[in-house]
């Protein structure tokens, strides 16, 4: 079963047919059915071209290119275009543009410039969404409707007066009552009290460090705001149609909780543009993705990327046709069902005009449509994949709410941030081959026996309960430093470090230590093997943890920097210091836990990617993605579908190259 009614792999892009003329469209639905493409985007920013004037509609090109898609049998993933308001809308009501923290409310000219809370904008996006929706629900071509795009890009917040409205609304609901919301943002402190619910404002500019709880709060606000938007647009679809929606998110984002996002959707789908001039671009897109197959819990959409170079860096690297095609399929091989592009035809003018297409500047004659056919032919022969799941080995704790108390003001050390911090755990685990499902606090984590968490500063008493469940009941949960230290309103925890944690890790944190910028710290392992620590440490007591590692030198030589508590039928480990490798920790850790993920026999060199996706008739594909730029020999059988070779134990495989093998029956 696909994610929609399209058979095969989901293959196309997003596509602006407002841009050209009529032949330029015959052409292109011509060449779409010569590329294999089979849904394409639309029309994404079409708002000022199908909706002129108030309560005027000029859908009749609309239905022309629909009709033509449907007619070549190309699918449509129709958006509700309402992502850019048009001027017209814009100046007969100007509080729509959103408004800075420093009061500046921002001019249009460039796109998705509205206030998520306003009635105004809101009611224009339900009546326009209303409106295509009733126009197309039972149009032949129509396989997805796509909500607004990607909700938070350019604006993830607005501090106008209708938002100030908002989150004070919102925050008497969560809260019920001013003295219940006082407590909880500690206004005790810095004469911060509040008497009147009116007085309270967004976390506007301000001469020194806004409220920890109120920044909070806000960011839970602001997530809520536009999940508001998408969640009133997809109820003006439902009344037309039952056809699946999705909106297109934008990887590891931090501005929105998508666990309540992808709750709210029938397909997860993202935009990923890995930066094919950077090195590490392969494992952290991987990480990426693993977070994308989690919130759909099974395959998602690649719902744009680039086939060749981006318009939006400060230096636009063109992908090299191997590379692009790894870039692609990598995709395929952590889970997604269809690779879609930004853009089909490369704009002639515009913001994105050098951003590279399907069909480039160049036409057919360039490598561009070269590498486009090439993909192409390929995604047609991974229909087999579509449908299967991945294998996944290693949970780990994505927790939106941990994010943003994480990186609040005024903490040991602003070096502690989430990104680099998960990524630093993700990496060892990409390249021992090893699939991450990453989960929410209390989520069910049977089949999977380590869990880690790279970082819970925020950790409420139920999250510290199911960790300790967990343990007890056999898992093995390992947990990074700076963790367990406040609750969900950002207060410390009652007693020592690390609050709801101490007993599961089995250490007290006496003080934070973080390590000034340049300076590492020598750690030995009990075995005898050194690390080196960076950037922060802990002064930590061991209160019936046993330690695996201890910091050799400067002010906290001879502290722990690696414990293990013996938990009933589990284990858990405490990371308080952050290594330079983390690799050298989970090492340990994968040992003890003994998790294998390559098949019997089966050996893949650095920087090849590899996962398993599985069907539930028993079919196997083995994805082997060669990010490298020399050829590599992979220890595997099995049959590739992309060229339908068998290979018998030896696989020589070229730089920059994949291979799908499905594998012989078990
Ligand atoms: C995002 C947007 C697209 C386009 C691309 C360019 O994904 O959704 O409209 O701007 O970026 O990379
Ligand atoms: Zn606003």
């Amino acid at each position: 079963m696909g994610l929609t009614r399209v058979n095969g792999m989901l293959f196309g892009g997003d596509y602006t047919p407002e841009q050209w003329d009529l032949a330029t469209w015959d052409e292109d639905v011509a060449l779409m059915r010569e590329a294999g493409v089979t849904m394409v985007t639309l029309p994404v920013f079409g708002w000022a071209r199908l909706n002129p004037a108030p309560g005027e509609y000029t859908f009749d090109w609309l239905d022309d290119i629909l009709d033509r898609l449907a007619a070549a049998e190309i699918a449509v993933d129709l958006a509700t275009a309402t992502a850019s308001p048009p001027a017209w809308l814009v100046r007969a009501h100007p509080e729509i543009l959103p408004v800075t923290a420093a009061g500046v409310r921002l001019e249009f000219g460039s796109r998705q410039h509205y206030c998520p809370t306003s009635a105004t904008f809101r009611a224009a996006t339900v009546e326009l969404a209303g409106a295509v929706a009733a126009r197309y629900a039972d149009h032949p071509a129509l396989a997805l409707w796509h909500i607004s795009n990607e909700y938070g890009d350019h604006i993830t917040e607005c501090f106008c007066d209708s938002c100030a409205t908002a989150f004070r609304a919102w925050l008497l609901r969560r809260y019920g009552t001013l003295e219940a919301l006082n407590h909880a943002w500690g206004t005790a402190f810095w004469s911060q009290r509040y008497d009147d619910i009116a007085h309270i404002e967004p976390p506007r500019l301000a001469p020194g460090p806004v409220n920890p709880t109120q920044s909070l709060d806000w960011r839970r606000f602001c997530s809520d705001a536009l999940l508001e938007c998408f969640e009133l647009e997809k109820a003006a679809i439902r009344v037309h149609s039952d056809l699946p929606v999705t909106t297109n998110f934008m990887s590891m984002m931090r501005e929105l909780d998508y666990w309540k996002w992808a709750d709210a959707e029938d397909v997860v789908s993202d935009d990923a543009y890995p930066d094919p001039a950077d090195v590490d671009a392969p494992w952290q897109a991987a990480l990426n993705y693993d977070l994308m197959r989690s919130l759909a819990d099974g395959p998602w959409l690649l719902l744009e990327h680039a086939i060749s170079a981006v318009s939006w860096r400060e230096v636009n690297v063109p992908k090299r046709p191997d590379q692009s095609f790894c870039h692609s399929l990598q995709t395929v091989a952590r889970g997604a069902d269809g690779v879609m592009f930004f853009q089909w035809r490369a704009s002639r003018a515009g913001a994105e005009k050098f951003h590279s297409a399907l069909l480039p500047h160049g036409g057919t004659g360039s490598r561009g449509w070269a590498a486009t056919l090439r993909l192409g032919r390929a995604l047609k022969d991974l229909a087999p994949v579509v449908g299967t799941r991945n294998a996944e080995h290693v949970a780990i704790l994505m927790d939106w709410d941990n994010w943003w108390a994480l990186e609040g003001n005024d903490h040991p050390s602003t070096r502690m941030q989430w990104l680099d911090t998960v990524r630093s755990w993700y990496e060892p685990l990409w390249r021992r081959h090893l699939t991450v499902r990453f989960v929410r606090p209390g989520a069910d984590l049977t089949g999977l026996p380590l869990l880690l968490v790279p970082n819970a500063y925020l950790t409420t008493t139920d999250t510290a309960t199911w960790l300790a469940d967990y343990a007890a009941a056999g898992g093995t949960v390992v947990v990074g430093a700076f963790s367990g230290v406040v609750d969900e309103s950002d207060h410390v925890h009652p007693g020592a470090h690390p609050g709801p944690l101490r007993e599961l890790l089995g250490v007290q944190v006496d003080e934070f230590w973080p390590i000034p910028d340049g300076e590492r710290r020598a750690v030995y392992f009990a075995d005898g093997r050194r690390a080196q620590a960076l950037t922060w440490h802990e002064w930590v007591e061991p209160e019936g943890a046993q330690v695996r590692a201890t910091v050799a030198d400067g002010d906290l030589a001879g502290r722990p920097a690696l414990t293990r508590n013996a938990v009933a039928e589990g284990a858990a480990w405490y990371v308080p210091a952050r290594f330079a490798d983390l690799g050298e920790v989970l090492a340990e850790v994968l040992v003890e836990v003994g998790i294998q993920s390559l098949p019997p026999g089966w050996q893949v060199p650095d920087g090849v990617e590899f996962t398993l996706r599985l069907g539930a008739d028993g079919a196997r594909f083995a994805h082997l993605v060669n990010h490298t730029r020399g050829a590599v020999t992979v220890q595997a059988a099995g049959t590739d579908l992309l060229t339908g070779t068998r290979h018998d134990g030896k696989l020589t495989m070229a730089p920059e190259s994949v291979a799908v093998l499905v594998l012989d029956e078990p």
